[in-house]
């Protein structure tokens, strides 16, 4: 069933907790109500966006000039099971969160470490989503996806959804898909995941007790509830900015300066910055400008402190950019979409 809304607010619907509206909102059921809208006569000439939890938003304020279509919450299911290996097939409109805490607790492994991620299973895949050493590349099968324009439908191989690091095909000549659901691959033996530096300090922390995926997973969620402000109490988008690329001679030279920047090499020779780090050691952890600011334990975590507006947002992050260039000479990306 579709539903809609026009002028529809937007402000309940992204994480950071920002004003906007939407010129027409749909809610919908799967790919047949997107394939019904796509040939819908009122929506000729509109761009369309696929909102899914709005985690990884930041509204710019005023109207979007768009038909904005949500997915309503969905299920998951085996599709597949061959010896140790199971094939899960879900709902793009699922809690990527709820779809991971059932599949631990169904003995099914692969997704641990990307538990308490928020948004749904549909925007996963467009960010291709990673955390403590896990990226969902990873275990990846498939997408199901259907065109904003032309109602059509096609599957994408994991080969064709071209990930990198925070980035896929989704991001760039796919933005006209959306997803409807993902394919997973997972396995009752898949090895455990604990080479994340904060991963083996929690266990050490907990005495060493003997890894399972359980445990992988409470360490995940106890890491994230600490580290990481939880939306519902303070509005934000997880990390604001990509973690930068640079070459190893920069990041030679950058050690030379700063000793104690946090680096990890790369398959291709280039070194991975922690630019929570260069953020942090540029003094804005903590920092307060009116409505928004730095979160206090992770300085890579812009956040609403209470009636924020999209501008202001961009504004500090346009500072904190110039900053971090100037002290640094690396230019920063942010990693949320902005509308
Ligand atoms: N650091 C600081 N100060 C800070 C924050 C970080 O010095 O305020 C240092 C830490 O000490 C650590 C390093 O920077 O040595 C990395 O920090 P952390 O492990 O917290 O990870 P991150 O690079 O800040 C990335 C992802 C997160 C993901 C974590 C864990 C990006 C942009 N962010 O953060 O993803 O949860 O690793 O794997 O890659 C997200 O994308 O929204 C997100 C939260």
């Amino acid at each position: 069933m579709i539903t809609l809304h026009e002028h529809a607010g937007l402000a309940a619907l992204n994480t950071f907790g920002l004003p906007g509206t939407a010129r027409w909102l749909a809610e919908v059921d799967g790919a047949v109500d997107i394939a019904q809208l796509a040939r819908d006569p009122r929506f000729a000439g509109l761009p369309r966006i696929m909102l899914g939890g709005g985690s990884n938003l930041v509204l710019s304020g005023g109207e979007v000039e768009a038909l904005v279509i949500r997915l309503r919450a969905g299920a998951w299911h085996e599709a597949l099971r061959d010896g140790n290996r199971v094939r899960i097939v879900a709902d793009a409109g699922l809690a990527w969160h709820a779809l991971v805490t059932e599949c631990v607790a169904a003995g099914l492994g692969g997704i641990e470490n990307l538990a308490l991620i928020p948004g749904t299973v549909g925007a996963a895949p467009v960010q291709n989503i990673g955390a403590y050493g896990v990226e969902l590349e990873s275990v990846l099968h498939a997408v199901d996806t259907v065109d904003l324009h032309s109602g059509e439908t096609r599957t994408l191989s994991r080969t064709e959804c071209r990930f990198g690091y925070r980035d896929s095909v989704f991001k760039h000549e796919a933005s006209n898909l959306a997803i409807t659901t993902v394919h997973l691959d997972l396995a009752t033996d898949a090895p455990l995941a604990l080479d994340y530096r904060d991963l083996r300090e929690e266990l050490a922390a907990r005495g060493n007790p003997p890894a399972t995926r359980q445990l992988v997973y409470d360490m995940v969620c106890a890491i994230r509830r600490r580290k990481l402000p939880d939306p519902a109490q303070i509005g934000n988008a997880g990390s604001f900015f990509k973690n930068p690329l640079v070459s190893a001679q920069q990041f030679a030279q950058l050690r030379e300066r700063f000793p104690d920047v946090v680096g990890y090499p790369q398959a291709g020779g280039d070194v991975k910055v922690a630019a929570g780090w260069l953020i942090d050691r540029a003094g804005w952890k903590g920092h307060r400008a009116g409505a928004v600011g730095v979160h206090d334990s992770q300085a890579l975590v812009l956040v609403n402190r209470g009636g924020a507006r999209g501008e202001e947002v961009l504004g500090l992050a346009a500072r904190i950019v110039d900053d971090v260039r100037a002290r640094y000479g690396i230019t920063l990306e942010m990693e949320p979409r902005v509308l």
